[in-house]
């Protein structure tokens, strides 16, 4: 059973709540194979996505696992709110929650906001993504990809590589894996790398080359220019020299079984090649399908369970 009413970081959970998430998102994944994929659990429960950044994956996959789950799904719009008008973020909230919701979906460029939210409303509070510092249903799903195709995460060795500085998704994903027993490698140029990552368990390596053929997962991650201040890199091109993956890299481990991971959307030609989105061990589609059934397994979780 998961403990306390928000999903706020996966730093907050412990292994037992993120495998019980796990296991919960399996029995969803079976619902959403049936012909009618769709069962009463949260009848007459509303769920409320208050996204104030924009977002193709979560944002969707929210509403279909509220709608799946029979929930009535509501989907605030910022642009034409009265956010425009100077309303805060608090008052927006506990105005919408003040119609009466069951769950509340956020998404927001700063980092805390979810977790303000989760101390100022009474309904649970999951956060959808907050700046750079957590993205914890894309942890959740990227864990439940990689037991689905690995069977396993103890012990697996596992590249998270890219703009780590700047990433939330890197930070769930590292919180995650490290609790359920995998060895973290954090890739990226310096510039890139927060100095204290190895507190958070992993190790550091300078080059996507230096790893590829030591890991069975590769989580390559966007380059986040919206949240860089100044250059961290001097061109595109030598950043996916060094930190890009290409079939050239893959060629090695092809006859093998590296997982290729990246949360989208992606930037083709940087941080992948386009040609990678053939290699037949990406995951990046699967991933995508598993958002639906892990944030049903949330919803589940945070208001029923
Ligand atoms: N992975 C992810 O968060 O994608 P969106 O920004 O499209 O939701």
């Amino acid at each position: 059973m998961l403990r306390g009413k928000d999903l706020v970081a996966l730093a907050d959970l412990s292994k037992e709540d993120i495998l019980y998430l796990l296991d919960t998102a399996e029995s969803m994944k079976e619902v959403l194979t049936r012909d009618i994929r769709k069962v009463p659990t949260l009848r007459g429960k509303t769920v409320v996505n208050l996204f104030f950044e924009p977002s193709t994956r979560t944002r969707t996959s929210f509403e279909m696992a509220g709608k799946r789950l029979s929930a009535d799904v509501v989907n605030f719009s910022a642009a034409t709110s009265s956010l425009t008008k100077g309303e805060t973020l608090k008052d927006t909230a506990r105005n919408i929650e003040a119609m009466g919701v069951d769950a509340v979906v956020v998404r927001h460029k700063a980092s805390g906001a979810s977790r303000y939210l989760s101390r100022v409303l009474e309904a649970p509070v999951v956060n959808a993504g907050d700046g750079a510092h957590e993205h914890p249903t894309q942890g959740l799903l990227d864990l439940f990809t990689i037991r689905e195709v690995k069977g396993k995460i103890q012990g697996l060795r596992v590249a998270v590589a890219g703009d780590i500085t700047h990433s939330r998704v890197a930070r769930s994903d590292i919180h995650g894996l490290v609790k359920l027993g995998a060895h973290v490698v954090a890739v990226g140029p310096p510039t890139m790398m927060p100095p204290s990552i190895e507190s958070m368990g992993v190790s550091v390596a300078p080059s996507v080359d230096m790893v590829l053929e030591e890991v069975d997962v590769v989580i390559m991650l966007r380059i986040q220019l919206e949240r860089q201040t100044s250059p961290l890199f001097p061109s595109l091109r030598e950043y996916s020299k060094y930190f890009g993956l290409n079939m050239d890299k893959l060629k090695r481990r092809i006859a093998e079984d590296l997982m290729v991971m990246h949360p989208g959307p992606v930037n083709w030609g940087v941080e992948l090649s386009p040609e990678v989105s053939d290699y037949p061990r990406n995951v990046i589609l699967d991933q995508v399908t598993n958002g639906v059934a892990v944030r049903m397994a949330v919803l589940y979780a945070l208001i029923a369970g």
